[in-house]
């Protein structure tokens, strides 16, 4: 078989996510037969590192070893079963060890199955809790630039305009307020500011504030200083609103953290994980609450105090079982501790980005960098062609636009970095001069 026979099939019977298909004239689709480690290859064998970590879910490779046989004794003693009613070893497991290893208070899980439902699952519950309460707080704040998913929930509280501004008479009721702009300690003053004056006028009609802690992955990898987070959690503690940190992307050690959250010692009332929590393996969110939020839901038979929500692969045991064998990882192999050494080789290498004339910045929070270059037109579509450039060199890139950025699956090497970086490099030179 050859790449095109199945470019012909798939063009054939397939839309795919986030495209616009009528570019597969000219670009072709790439279909990928296997993947070991950090490489994907193509039935051509063409291999390419996977620099993006195929849409930020993968941690520790294709096809890794100890995660396929953790899944393999799962699928020969349970697949899935429902989770209303029931329950079963991998998510009760699953579960003990995420309240162990999360902020303290966040002390019970509810699962769904990827990262918009995770959003649309807080943003119900948090409003939900001030019903129980016998208050209507019909909005919810978030921050300029965010992205939250593509549920109408989820982006609703996002505000990257490509997403959402066709959909915005179909939206739920949230305000956006600022977000600093770059890392330092100074650009977080004026933010705060704004979410005290908001919260000082309206905090009565606002269910909770939804955040990306520290990197605004989707909106341009924009990265702020975890100060900022924490005088987030400090107003809205102090207004009574709730604080939902979205770590579907940053969870599972992107920052150089466990979470992000981290960086500030906070903690949320909810926290929303997905991607890296299966190791990249199966489709599986999880959003943590704290006690005082389930007691508000924990009454006598009561149809409009219990949070009816639900969906069929809620808590699935396979995706549990990566789950499990994610942490395992996380814990025998000591992760966090051994991409220190990473973050501050990437952090190295990303020096020489910065002489380029048309580099307008570079930025990176733990094992996520990003280059933002300028002068290009969006008609230029800078990115795509860096994608290109990426694609003929055997690195997979995805530039968001004119952001150019890295977030490698952990177990990344450094001469696979080398390689990643000085790609990237070679574009930038090569089709910016
Ligand atoms: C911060 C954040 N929240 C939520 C989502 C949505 O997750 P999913 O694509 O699994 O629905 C994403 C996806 O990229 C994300 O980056």
């Amino acid at each position: 078989m050859k790449n095109q026979d199945f470019i012909d099939r798939d063009l054939a019977v397939l839309w795919h996510p986030c495209t616009q298909m009528k570019d597969h004239e000219f670009l072709p689709l790439i279909p990928i037969k296997s993947g070991k480690g950090i490489y994907l290859e193509d039935f051509e064998g063409n291999k390419y590192l996977d620099a993006i970590s195929s849409w930020w879910v993968n941690l520790f490779g294709h096809s890794n070893e100890y995660i396929n046989s953790q899944i393999k004794n799962q699928l020969d003693t349970l697949e899935h079963v429902l989770l209303a009613g029931f329950t079963h070893e991998q998510v009760v497991k699953l579960s003990e060890r995420l309240v162990k290893l999360t902020p303290d208070g966040l002390e019970k899980c509810f699962f769904a199955d990827n990262g918009s439902s995770g959003v649309e699952v807080a943003l119900k519950m948090s409003f939900h809790y001030h019903k129980n309460r016998g208050e209507n707080r019909p909005y919810f704040i978030s921050l300029k630039n965010s992205y939250h998913g593509e549920t109408l929930g989820a982006l609703a509280v996002g505000d990257v305009e490509i997403y959402k501004k066709i959909y915005n008479e179909i939206m739920i009721k949230t305000i956006q307020t600022p977000v600093p702009t770059n890392q330092t300690i100074e650009a977080t003053k004026k933010p705060l500011e704004d979410l005290e004056n908001l919260l000082k006028s309206r905090s009565h009609e606002i269910s909770g504030m939804i955040v990306e802690p520290m990197v605004q992955c989707a909106g341009s990898m924009n990265m702020y200083h975890s100060d900022f987070l924490k005088g987030v959690r400090e107003l809205t503690q102090k207004y009574g609103v709730h604080l939902i940190a979205d770590e579907v992307a940053t969870g599972f050690g992107r920052t150089g953290k466990m979470f992000a959250s981290e960086h500030s010692g906070i903690s949320p009332d909810f926290m929303i994980l997905s991607k890296g929590l299966t190791g990249g393996y199966l489709a599986l969110s999880v959003v943590l609450t704290t006690n005082k939020i389930y007691q508000e839901f924990y009454c006598d038979y009561n149809l409009e105090k219990s949070f009816l929500h639900s969906h069929s692969y809620t808590g699935n045991a396979l995706a549990c079982s990566a789950g499990n064998a994610t942490l395992d990882i996380f814990e025998n192999e000591n992760i966090i501790e051994n991409i220190q050494d990473k973050i501050q080789y990437i952090s190295d290498k990303l020096e020489k980005f910065k002489d380029l004339p048309n580099v307008k910045d570079v930025r990176q929070t733990g094992m996520i960098s990003a280059i933002e270059l300028q002068g290009y037109k969006s008609e230029e579509r800078i990115g795509l062609n860096i994608y290109k450039f990426g694609l003929k060199n055997g690195v997979l890139l995805r530039p968001l636009g004119n952001i150019i950025y890295f977030m490698p699956p952990l177990i990344i090497t450094k001469s696979e970095i080398d390689k990643m970086i000085d790609t990237a490099f070679a574009g930038i030179q090569e089709l910016t001069q």
